[in-house]
C-alpha cells in the first residue's frame, strides 16, 4: 500500500510517500523557517496562508521524486491535530480535495503519535511494551506504548515544552529562531559546569517536566538579578557559550533521567524518541553515557523534525479500510490516542 502523508500542523508543509509503512519513496518539505525567523517564533496566520501557496507544489515535487502519478496513491494520510488551527485546516482541506479529485480514501492521524512512529520506521518490527518520548517544540511527554494506537501517559510538561525552552534561551542569547540547533552548536564551545542551573521538579509527579524555572535562571544570569534596574550583564562570547552548554546539559539530563525512571516503572522492552529535540547529538551521547540497558531507537535525523513521512507511515497502520468522512475536523488540542493518566 502506497500512502501519501500531508503534514501542516505548524510552520512546515511536508509531504511523504511511504510504502507499507516502512519504505520511504519521497520526503519533501517546504520550510517557512526563514520567514518566521524575523518574528522569533511562528506567526500562525501567515503559516496557514503560506501553506495554501506551497502545499500543491510540494505534493507535485514528492510525486515526481518518487516517479509516481496520483493513480498509484492508495491512501492519503493527513495530520488532523494537535497543532495550529489555521495550519491544520490548510492540510486537511488539501487532503479532502485530493480525496475527491483522485477518488482515493483519506484518514486523519495524530501528529505527536506520528513523531513516535518516526523512530519505528527504520526497523522491521515494532517492540512493545515500550516507552515513547516526544520532545518537540510544542510537546514534551513520556508514554507507555502497548501497541500502535494504544498509549498510557506517564509524564508531561506542566509549562514549556523542551524545544520551546531551547528557542526562548536562544532568543535571550541573541541566536536565530528556531534556537535548538544554534544552542547545540554554541554549547560545543562552552563549559557545561560553569552555571549551576537546575531543571524543575513537579511536586508529587516525578515523571512530569517543568522548564520555566530553568529559563528564568538563564534570564537572571544573562540580565543580572536586578532586572528592574536594567543593568544588563555584559556577556562575552565565552560566557554565552557557557550559558548555552550549562542550560543544554541540565535540560537534556532531565529528559534522560525521567526517561530512565519511566522505563523502570513497567516491563519496558525498548525506548522510542521523536520530535525536533531528538535531533540533538548531545542527547544521544547522554543516553550512551547513562548506559541504558534497553535498545533506544531514534528517528533518522531528517525525520526528527516535522515531516510527512511519519504521517504516511503511521497512516498505513491506522487505516482500517474505510475513508474518513469529509466532516472530519481539525483538532488543535488532540491528545495521543487511548490515553489514560497513570497514578505515578
Ligand atoms: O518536532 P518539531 O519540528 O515541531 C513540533 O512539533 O514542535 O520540533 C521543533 C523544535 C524547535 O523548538 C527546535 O528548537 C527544536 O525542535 N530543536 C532542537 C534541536 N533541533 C530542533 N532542540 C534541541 N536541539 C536540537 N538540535
Ligand atoms: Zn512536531
Amino acid at each position: 500500500m502506497i500512502v501519501l502523508g500531508i503534514e501542516t500542523s505548524c510552520d512546515d508543509a511536508a509531504i511523504g510517500i511511504v510504502e507499507n509503512g516502512k519504505t520511504i519513496l519521497a520526503h519533501a518539505v517546504s520550510s517557512q523557517g526563514d520567514f518566521h525567523a524575523q518574528y522569533k517564533g511562528v506567526y500562525p496566520e501567515m503559516a496557514a496562508r503560506l501553506h495554501v501557496d506551497t502545499l500543491l507544489p510540494t505534493i507535485e515535487a514528492a510525486l515526481s521524486a518518487a516517479s509516481l502519478t496520483p493513480k498509484s496513491i492508495d491512501l492519503i494520510a493527513v495530520t488532523k491535530g494537535p497543532g495550529l488551527i489555521g495550519s491544520l485546516l490548510a492540510g486537511l482541506s488539501a487532503a479532502k480535495t485530493l480525496h475527491l479529485a483522485w477518488n482515493t480514501p483519506f484518514i486523519g492521524v495524530n501528529h505527536v503519535e506520528a513523531h513516535l512512529y518516526a523512530a519505528m520506521l527504520s526497523s522491521k518490527t515494532e517492540i512493545f511494551p515500550s516507552l515513547g518520548v516526544v520532545i518537540s517544540g510544542g510537546h514534551t511527554f513520556l508514554v507507555k506504548i502497548d501497541a500502535i494506537g494504544s498509549y498510557q501517559l506517564l509524564g508531561t510538561t506542566v509549562d514549556d515544552a523542551i524545544g520551546e525552552a531551547f528557542d526562548k534561551v536562544a532568543t535571550l542569547l541573541g541566536l536565530p529562531y528556531p534556537g535548538g540547533p544554534h544552542i547545540e552548536a554554541l554549547a560545543k564551545k562552552g563549559n557545561p559546569n560553569r552555571f549551576p542551573f537546575r531543571a524543575g521538579r513537579v511536586k508529587g509527579r516525578r515523571l512530569d517536566f517543568s522548564f520555566s524555572g530553568l529559563k528564568t535562571n538563564v534570564l537572571y544570569t544573562i540580565k543580572g538579578q536586578n532586572l528592574h534596574l536594567k543593568e544588563a550583564v555584559e556577556l562575552t562570547d565565552q560566557d554565552k557559550a557557557d550559558v548555552a552548554a550549562s542550560f543544554q546539559e541540565v535540560a537534556l539530563s532531565d529528559i534522560v533521567e525521567k526517561t530512565v525512571l519511566a522505563a523502570d516503572s513497567f516491563p519496558c522492552e525498548a525506548i522510542y524518541l521523536g520530535g525536533g529535540a531528538s535531533q540533538n547529538l548531545r542527547l544521544r551521547e547522554l543516553f550512551q553515557e547513562r548506559s541504558c540497558q534497553m535498545p533506544v531507537y531514534w528517528p533518522e535525523p531528517e525525520l526528527c523534525l516535522d515531516n510527512g513521512v511519519m504521517i504516511a507511515g503511521l497512516g498505513f497502520h491506522v487505516f482500517k479500510g474505510v475513508s474518513d468522512l469529509l466532516t472530519l475536523e481539525a483538532e488543535p488540542r488532540l491528545p495521543i490516542p487511548s490515553t489514560v493518566s497513570s497514578p505515578l
